[in-house]
């Protein structure tokens, strides 16, 4: 009951300013972030990778409102991506985008966004590794699919992600599902209407593992975004039916979260894949996993009765 109330506040300004206020907030953040700056992550990935795991790196920042802070965030990823080339870890160490880190949402928004983060996929595939597109709420969903298949026609790596609460995502696999293309699957984390999305949590399962059918029979290469323990037995079924190598699909879950299970399916052999968000702009990155679990609100309030 209380994830909508939790979604609601992830967007609202008032309650931003309460939060980050809260000095025991800081401490229940850093479960989730890896750090606040580049020189602060570069040791938590260069530690996965030594642990057999790959990552996705986040520069945390959205919905931003005026076009000199889309380009802040553009350069924050070059930055990211210039600290990351001397790591030699370019194969194993993606990145993560949110268009509307890049202004996708100002007017000429659609254009803007494409203009921005083009050189931050040109960067990355310079060092021989790939962006994969957030998905927000549905309003960008078609622009950030537009933005995806224009980035793929110079960038063919460039990886899409589907949320299978939205009722139309069964539909957009089977389009996703080509040679080449590289879809991250998860269940969806923004607050959406019943008009668009189902509201009901077995629903959004159900539809998972049709989305996550469609996409292990087509030809692209499934990314499995999701800390559901059916789930991640349901991958492996369908791998196995679907005749897939352990390198033929991979694992996906967020920094700080079911961290034994990481280890435990990267020591099995398959590629498992840690989304690790840094930054200062963790808000409402920190208030989707609050609204995602109630032991992790539980967490949270916790730490605020036990200070
Ligand atoms: P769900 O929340 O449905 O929980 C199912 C079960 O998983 C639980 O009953 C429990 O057993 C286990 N579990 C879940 N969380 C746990 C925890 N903290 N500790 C222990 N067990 C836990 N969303 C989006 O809208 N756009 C996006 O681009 C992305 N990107 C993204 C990348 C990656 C790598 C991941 C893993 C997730 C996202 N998401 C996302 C978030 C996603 O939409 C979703 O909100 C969360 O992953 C939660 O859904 P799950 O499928 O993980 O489990």
């Amino acid at each position: 009951m209380l994830g909508p109330v939790i979604l609601a506040a992830s967007r609202s300004d008032a309650m931003r300013r309460i939060v980050s206020a809260a000095p025991v907030t800081k401490p229940v953040v850093k479960r989730f972030i890896a750090g606040e700056t580049v020189q602060e992550t570069l040791p938590v990935i260069e530690s996965m990778a030594d642990r057999g795991l790959e990552v996705t790196l986040d520069v945390l920042g959205e919905d931003v409102t005026d076009p000199a802070e889309a380009l802040r965030a553009r350069d924050a990823y070059l930055q990211l991506i210039e600290a990351v080339k001397p790591l030699g870890l370019a194969e194993c160490a993606e990145m993560s985008v949110k268009l509307s880190s890049f202004g996708q949402a100002l007017p000429g928004g659609h254009d803007l966004a494409l203009k921005n983060v083009a050189p931050v996929v040109e960067a990355a595939a310079e060092i021989g590794t790939t962006v994969t597109l957030d998905m927000e709420d549905h309003t960008t969903v078609d622009s950030t699919l537009a933005i995806h298949a224009e980035l793929r026609e110079r960038f063919p790596q460039t990886g899409a992600v589907v949320q299978s609460y939205l009722f139309r995502t069964e539909e957009d696999c089977r389009r996703l599902a080509a040679a080449g293309s590289r879809v991250r699957l998860v269940k969806g984390a923004y607050k959406e209407s019943a008009t668009v999305a189902y509201q009901d949590k077995h629903e959004v399962d159900k539809a998972y593992v049709r989305c996550l059918k469609i996409l292990m029979e087509g030809s692209g290469y499934p990314m499995i975004g999701s800390h559901d323990p059916r789930i991640v037995a349901i991958t492996q079924e369908l791998a196995r039916q679907a005749g897939r190598k352990l390198d033929e699909y991979e694992f996906q879950m967020l920094y700080g979260i079911r961290e034994g299970e990481q280890h435990r399916l990267a020591a099995e052999g398959h590629r498992m894949r840690v989304y690790i968000a840094y930054g200062t702009d963790w808000y409402g990155y920190f208030m989707r996993r609050l609204a995602e679990r109630p032991a992790n609100l539980a967490f949270f309030m916790r730490s605020l009765i036990s200070r």
